[in-house]
């Protein structure tokens, strides 16, 4: 039996803010049980909800010394879906109504999360052979490991694996407040190490100093790899390229069942859809106010609000949109550029564009199932989860060639009559335009040919099984 530690800084059930969160709650679920089992460990957050909290066991504390100082590490444990999970408690850390917050606290607060993840194993008796770490939070796991856990004993040769989720991100701050949080030796702030641009960099530390670096789809590999997607650290990324692998998303196909899913109004499958999701659409119009009619097109947005996620494409053409017989609803909070802008539209076209200006579980389920088509013209996508859940939902996504949009989303062929979704490649306002029209104009004038669209999307397989062999056979060659 193998033991994997996964790492990370959210995890569904219990905490989310976006896709990372989806995937360290799914992904060790389907491993073979046989042959590997997988533990996770995150913060203990205040904000979990107590219908978590109330299951969580305490199993004991101790100090950490962390630079100068002793540190409190209290240890909580659950199993929920078979899966152990060990949540870090620290009050002082841990203690505000959201995971990030400031970036200098950020950064201290990650510090102490990554030492006190390998300082617990220990004391839970629990002795992985590969830690698996997720995004720059925990990107001083792998330092941390090489530094101060690696001599002898209980921490001798175990392995790292950082997966880059969004390379966008990468924990950033300067270096003299840095070492004195790490408590690394100086000789840790070079260039070849954790280093960047004059400032200390945790991301960066991580894809040194792991044994194996992935990110989330084939495509984003390919792409972090030059100066226009890798965020300033391309040249890192093509050093370690011998190291480095794509493994594309997958989706908790339990979480994400058009046929089961109990908070959608009407349930369908690939074979009821034509007949069914419909209901969902006229539900969802009349709870938002949206104009109730079957035949229009309803495309659907469930985001973060940020630069990433293409939003200046929209704005660019949100009129010349409205003048199409389509309807835009969006549920998404992020920056308040977009939050207006999308608030704004919704005033400007009442009845045809919604803006649900908020975060809700329920409310993306209900859009997902009620739309015809999702839009998702992102400036860069390491994976995207929306899209993948889209197809589950025979909503056919309209998507920018990049990334894992590139990956999972095949365009529309008339002529073969293939393809799951529609795509354009440039960022071009007008040129999502024309993949949107052309949407519109299959939607409404081949309607059969729609149908086989939303048909071959429904039944495209995206569950975790696949890429978790992936994972499973990476971890195979490290071991
Ligand atoms: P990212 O991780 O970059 O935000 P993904 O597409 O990988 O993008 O994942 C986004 C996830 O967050 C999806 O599960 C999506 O449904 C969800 N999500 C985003 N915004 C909201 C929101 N306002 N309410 C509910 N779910 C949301
Ligand atoms: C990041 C990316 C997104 C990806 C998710 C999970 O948030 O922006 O594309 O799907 O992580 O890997």
């Amino acid at each position: 039996m193998k033991k994997i530690l996964f790492v990370a800084s959210e995890c569904v059930p219990f905490v989310k803010t976006g896709g990372l969160a989806d995937v360290v709650g799914a992904l060790p679920k389907y491993f073979d049980k046989d042959k590997y089992e997988v533990r996770v460990v995150i913060p203990n957050y205040k904000f979990i909800s107590s219908e978590w909290k109330e299951r969580m066991q305490f199993v004991t504390s101790f100090y950490m010394d962390m630079a100068w100082r002793s540190q409190y590490v209290g240890i909580m444990e659950l199993e929920h879906a078979g899966i152990h999970y060990y949540f870090i408690d620290n009050e002082y850390y841990f203690a505000g109504d959201k995971p990030y917050g400031y970036i200098h606290e950020d950064v201290e607060k990650f510090a102490f999360f990554s030492r006190a993840a390998l300082s617990i194993l220990p004391v839970v008796d629990y002795q992985p052979e590969i830690i698996h770490c997720h995004d720059w939070q925990t990107g001083l796991v792998p330092v941390y490991l090489k530094d101060s856990f690696h001599e002898g004993g209980f921490y001798a040769g175990m392995k790292s694996v950082m997966t880059i989720h969004n390379l966008k991100f990468q924990g950033v701050w300067n270096i003299k407040t840095v070492q004195d949080a790490t408590g690394l030796d100086m000789s840790y702030f070079t260039s070849d190490k954790l280093e960047a641009f004059g400032d200390a960099n945790y991301l960066k530390g991580g894809i040194v100093y792991a044994d194996r670096v992935t990110t989330v789809s084939r495509t984003y590999a390919e792409e972090i790899q030059t100066p226009s997607f890798g965020e300033h650290l391309d040249g890192l990324m093509r050093a370690r390229a011998g190291a480095l692998s794509g493994i594309v998303n997958g989706l908790d196909y339990e979480e994400w069942d058009p046929s089961a899913d109990s908070l959608i109004w009407k349930n369908y499958s690939a074979k009821t859809f034509r007949k069914d999701k419909v209901k969902n659409k006229l539900e969802l119009q009349k709870e938002l106010g949206l104009a109730q009619d079957k035949k229009v097109m309803l495309v659907g947005i469930v985001s973060r609000l940020t630069e990433q996620k293409g939003f200046d494409l929209i704005d660019c053409v949100m009129d010349e949109i409205c003048q199409d017989a389509v309807q835009i609803v969006v549920l998404g909070t992020g920056e308040e550029r977009y939050e207006n802008m999308f608030r704004h539209f919704a005033w400007k076209y009442g009845g045809k564009v919604a803006a649900c200006i908020y975060y809700s579980e329920e409310t993306a389920h209900k859009i997902y199932a009620a739309c015809d088509a999702f839009l998702m013209p992102s400036q860069f996508e390491p994976c995207g989860l929306s899209q993948l859940i889209s197809l589950r939902y025979g909503t056919v996504p309209i998507v920018r060639e990049t990334g894992g949009l590139r990956d999972t989303v095949e365009p529309y062929n008339e002529f073969e009559e293939t393809g799951t979704g529609f795509s354009f490649l440039n960022y071009n306002a007008h040129e999502m335009l024309g993949a949107l029209r052309y949407a519109e104009g299959i939607y409404y004038d081949r309607r059969r040919s729609w149908n086989l669209i939303a048909e071959r999307a429904m039944e495209a397989d995206f569950s975790w099984k696949h890429s978790a062999g992936q994972y499973e056979e990476l971890y195979d060659g490290l071991a």
